[in-house]
């Protein structure tokens, strides 16, 4: 069924529909379109657009769809064009043609976005909580290794010791900014465009503000040419899942790496790998590699929807029509990968021993030297130079800093004595970076510790906003 047609003398041809029907992907939008028809058919009957009687036959009808599109007894067929057609026509089907009076006062225009945002509004709450609970699987991952020392890395070298607390909890404040970044996106896109009609307004729904109110948004938004036109939410909600598809690509292709024979850091659980069907020794870190993988389709979607915003003229235009296949799949996809990393996380077996043993390989305790050196009063510059001389001196030797006697210390340089050797060791490295950012036990506990507190402020939130949502038929 189509929308118009009055003006038109011949159909539609097969190619055009196959080419325009978007309903086949916009038909998850369903549930959130009967919300906003629900609200809107109460401003008609208030603006008395629609009479209260054809106004209660019209909630049963929509309340008997949302039953029915929840039961998968109605759906759209091979004659819709989209989901707001397909909604029309089960209307009509129930009403008759006073079904068609709910089309009064909006336009597919503004009630496209609505549902849209709505979805969004929904969806990245659902990928909160999922994120929510990795970062519990991390915590409790973190604090079992608070004394196990490893190999600090920069350029994949070793680099200095740290704490390995640190090295995972790394990926649970990372993950806390994806949070913050969903809680701030909810913040500002809680605006509703409903009532911008096809882009001026309508007079028959003078009161956008009450079907902003019920439908839980904060307000309405300034301008009716801006609201039918700005994906801005979609672009920004895209933006914030491609940048947590890199965080899990990051922890991913670490899984990678320290389930790796050579690393041997980590023994992943059965349930989270897969074999080879040629070689019976094989176990892969497939979900490593997935949320690795993954991450490319992340930055294409954002970058399919930047680059058809671009240039693109005021107010609808049947672009916007492709802004949604890639947020479908970017939550799709966040929503199947999520749970498979946080079991991986939280199932992993780290092996202690192993993580410690390349601690102080690679002289990764040269900067002590040095540090050493400044606080004895000598230009950083020139303890740089003398650790570095060290180091060469114990290459040379073939031995280790701790070994080097201290005569050939203070040959080296003078302010060098055999307290240094005190300094040489892992332990004693990582305990003496305290402050708060610092590697040292204690300052990674209470790292933690802030993270867990700031993961209770966010889950509150997303329960505030399930709150202002929760009644709603899409929930
Ligand atoms: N399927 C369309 C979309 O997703 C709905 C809006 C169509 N509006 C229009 N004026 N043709 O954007």
């Amino acid at each position: 069924m189509t929308l118009w047609g009055g003006r038109f003398s011949i159909d539609p041809d097969q190619a055009m529909v196959a080419l325009s029907r978007s309903v086949h992907f916009d038909w998850r939008l369903a549930p959130y379109e009967i919300e906003v028809n629900l609200v809107h058919l109460s401003n008609l009957i208030s603006e008395k657009v629609i009479s209260e009687n054809d106004g209660k036959d019209l909630k049963k009808a929509l309340l008997e769809l949302a039953q029915e599109i929840g039961t998968g007894k109605f759906s759209f067929d091979a004659s819709d064009e989209d989901v707001h057609s397909a909604i029309e026509r089960g209307l009509i089907a129930k009403c008759g043609d006073i079904g068609g009076s709910i089309r009064a006062g909006r336009s597919r225009n503004d009630l496209v976005v609505t549902d849209f945002k709505l979805y969004l509004i929904d969806h990245l709450l659902e990928v909160s909580v999922l994120i929510s609970e990795l970062i519990d699987a991390l915590n409790t991952q973190s604090k079992i290794h608070l004394k196990t020392i490893a190999s600090g890395f920069t350029h994949t070298q070793h680099a200095q010791p740290i704490t390995f607390a640190q090295e995972i909890s790394k990926h649970s404040v990372a993950l806390l900014r994806d949070l913050d970044r969903i809680m701030d996106w909810q913040r500002r896109n809680s605006y509703s465009p409903f009532g911008a009609g096809a882009l001026a307004g309508s007079p028959l729904q003078p009161n956008p503000e009450n079907s902003a109110k019920e439908l839980g948004f904060e307000g309405v938004m300034a301008n009716s040419i801006d609201a039918v036109s700005d994906r801005d939410f979609a672009a920004e909600a895209l933006f914030i899942l491609a940048m947590i598809g890199v965080h899990l690509s990051r922890i991913g292709e670490e899984f990678v790496l320290w389930s790796s024979a050579e690393f041997n850091y980590v023994e992943i659980s059965d349930a989270y790998s897969t074999g080879s069907s040629i070689m019976p020794q094989k176990k892969n870190a497939d979900v490593a590699e997935l949320a690795r993988g993954k991450s490319g389709r992340f930055i294409g979607n954002l970058t399919a929807l930047l680059v058809v915003l671009k240039g693109l003229p005021f107010a609808y235009n049947r672009d916007l029509q492709e802004d949604k296949e890639p947020v479908f799949d970017s939550i799709d996809q966040l929503l199947i990968l999520l749970p498979a990393v946080t079991g991986m996380v939280s199932t992993a077996k780290f092996k202690t021993e192993n993580i410690s043993k390349g601690a102080d390989v690679a002289f990764s305790l040269a900067t002590e030297i040095a540090d050493y050196l400044a606080k004895r009063g000598v230009a950083f510059a020139q303890a740089h130079e003398v650790a570095g001389k060290c180091v060469r001196y114990c290459e040379e030797q073939s031995i280790q800093l701790h070994e080097i006697p201290v005569v050939e210390l203070s040959k080296i340089h003078p302010a060098l004595k055999g307290d240094l050797l005190d300094h040489l060791n892992v332990q004693a490295a990582v305990s003496a970076r305290t402050s708060s950012i610092g590697t040292s036990s204690g300052s990674v506990e209470k790292s933690i510790n802030h993270i867990e507190s700031d993961l209770k402020k966010v889950n509150k939130e997303i329960s505030r906003i399930q709150e202002r949502f929760s009644g709603m038929i899409s929930q």
